[in-house]
């Protein structure tokens, strides 16, 4: 099986009088894959997923889809049944009256049987703990609720593909985790998930971080390799654990390093702490 996304030797400038926004970028993305893709702003990671469902087309180089090349027009349609997109900013993409409408509006242009729809509109509010407001009007809602909104509107499509740009800033603490719960879950049934973030603690569950840095891809790895590394001079912090865990190694040099969560670091404390207690008591 080939790859499911592919980039190819991309070049794409904005304007020719400024240096591309990416330069060159060849990657590819497998089915089931989670990845994180970080970095300063202004960096080029929107730019890079707007290449992805063909928002923008590179001026060099070639963007696949299972095969679909994102630079025939004809191959739109079926690119955005594969990949959802959700990005920041939610008052930009609400046009329905209801929440329950907003969620179906995009079915109802690919012509969903009404039933299967109504369906995947109580499903998908569910899965965001919104059901009960789907009669409001979106405006209505705060910041967060509307991001919900918008992630359950592309949650309803079952794309194999969800790409979020930093689709979970303007959620609260429960919001974020439950999101992050969810992704899990849509990773578990197959669904490709690309985030665009600023959240390490976000970054560090996914399979594969890319660092995107001045229009280039820096890095390309797992999260245990990638907050090994020092990132202060990308503008990035390690989750709170990692950051911990490598303060310990440096007194400690068994301590195991990066550890991602606090679950992770406690349970190695108290490993270490019972080890103590055995060596006391023999
Ligand atoms: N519509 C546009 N017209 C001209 N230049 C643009 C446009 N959109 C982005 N750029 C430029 O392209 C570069 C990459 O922008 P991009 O939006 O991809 O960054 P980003 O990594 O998503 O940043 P952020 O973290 O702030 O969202 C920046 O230098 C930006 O100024
Ligand atoms: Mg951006």
């Amino acid at each position: 099986m080939g790859d499911f996304i592919t980039l190819q030797g991309i070049v794409f400038t904005y304007d020719k009088s400024i240096s591309p926004a990416l330069d060159h970028i060849t990657l590819a993305f497998q089915k089931g894959e989670r990845v994180a893709v970080v970095g300063a702003n202004g960096s080029g990671k929107s730019t890079l997923i707007k290449l992805i469902n063909g928002l923008l087309v590179p001026q060099d180089g070639k963007v696949t889809v299972a095969g679909y090349d994102t630079s025939v027009r004809s191959h739109l349609q079926p690119i955005r049944r594969i990949v959802s997109m959700v990005f920041q900013n939610p008052d930009n993409q609400m046009v329905a009256g209801t929440v329950e409408e907003e969620v179906a509006f995009g079915l109802q242009n690919y012509g969903v049987p009404t039933e299967e729809m109504r369906r995947r509109v109580q499903v998908a509010l569910e899965y965001v703990g919104l059901w009960s407001e789907r009669m409001r009007p979106p405006d209505q809602l705060s910041g967060g609720q509307k991001q919900r909104v918008a992630i359950a509107a592309a949650l309803a499509f079952s794309p194999e593909c969800l790409i979020f740009d930093e689709a979970t800033s303007m959620l609260d603490a429960p919001g974020r985790h439950s999101v992050m719960k969810l992704l899990d879950r849509l990773k578990g049934e197959g669904k490709t998930i690309i985030s665009v973030t600023h959240d390490m603690e976000e970054a560090a569950q996914a399979d594969r971080i890319l660092l995107v840095d001045h229009g280039q891809i820096i890095c390309d790895e797992g999260p245990a390799a990638f907050f090994s590394r020092d990132l202060s001079h990308y503008r990035l912090k390690r989750p709170l654990a990692a950051e911990i865990s490598a303060h310990l190694r440096a007194s400690f040099p068994w301590f195991p390093h990066p550890i991602m969560k606090v679950e992770g670091l406690l349970a190695e404390w108290d490993t270490w702490r019972q080890a103590e207690s055995d060596d006391a008591t023999e």
